[in-house]
């Protein structure tokens, strides 16, 4: 599948300037973040359940998880992906709420997910030596922190050479129309926990990943499956 719709892809999206642009027009601090979903605990898997779940399980199963894979899902909330990785990978997910991760432990012990850990910790400075993954993987994250490129980064710095950089989002629409409607509500979109107008070209730029391929999911189809190999 092309990584882009037209015909020159990658210049028409990227811009000469998407190496320095603003990501977004929202910005957001850690504190109210985790503010935002502290509160959205006990509703999360109502509100943003069924509607993002299609994308969920399609990133999943194209991820094709060999037996033994190392798999760190960053912002794993209430553990809703757990129980989608094969049971004889091994799985650790990182949040850094403490109501979203008390979530996903109920999840866990109920589902009998024995091949996951689960860990609280910030996307942006992750405890784990470099290379410690086979695939680091971010299913709605990379639009809701402060600064997606430095958890890009600290992302490429715990995947080994050679292994999967994964995410799955909404990023800002290509659509003159709709980009302009997502960049005037993103900074009301926050308070539900997500930035509607993040950058996806300069995100990439700025974070220096090059995607292999890029699928839309989810219905309308206007989430992105985004996978990258560490170089
Ligand atoms: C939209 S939810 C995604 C949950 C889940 N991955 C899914 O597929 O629905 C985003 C999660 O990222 C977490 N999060 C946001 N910023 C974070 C950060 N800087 N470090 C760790 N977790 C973060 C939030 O607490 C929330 O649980």
């Amino acid at each position: 599948m092309a990584l882009f719709d037209s015909k020159d892809p990658r210049q028409d999206l990227v811009g000469s300037d998407a190496a320095t642009r603003a990501l977004s027009v929202a910005a957001v601090e850690n504190d109210f973040v985790e503010g935002v979903y502290d509160k959205l605990a006990t509703v999360y898997d109502v509100v943003f359940g069924p509607t993002l779940h299609p994308g969920r399980v399609e990133a999943i199963a194209r991820m094709s998880i060999a037996p033994d894979t190392r798999v760190l899902e960053v912002g794993v909330g209430t553990g809703i992906n757990l129980a989608l990785y094969p049971r004889d990978a091994q799985i650790t997910g990182i949040d850094f709420s403490a109501s979203m991760l008390e979530k996903a432990r109920e999840r866990m012990w109920k589902k009998e997910l024995g091949n996951v850990r689960l860990l609280q910790m910030d996307a942006a400075d992750l405890k784990f030596p470099d290379n410690s993954f086979d695939i680091v993987y971010a299913p709605y994250l990379i639009s809701v922190v402060p600064d997606p490129v430095q958890v890009a980064q600290e992302m490429r710095r715990v995947c080994r050479s050679g292994g999967r950089i994964i995410f799955l989002n909404h990023f800002q629409s290509p659509n003159f129309l709709l980009s302009k409607i997502e960049r005037l509500i993103s900074p009301l979109t926050i308070h539900i926990g997500f930035k509607s107008d993040l950058d996806l070209p300069a995100f990439l730029a700025q974070a220096e990943l090059k995607p292999v391929s890029i699928e839309k999911v989810n219905v309308p189809r206007i989430w992105s499956l985004v996978t990258c190999i560490k170089h």
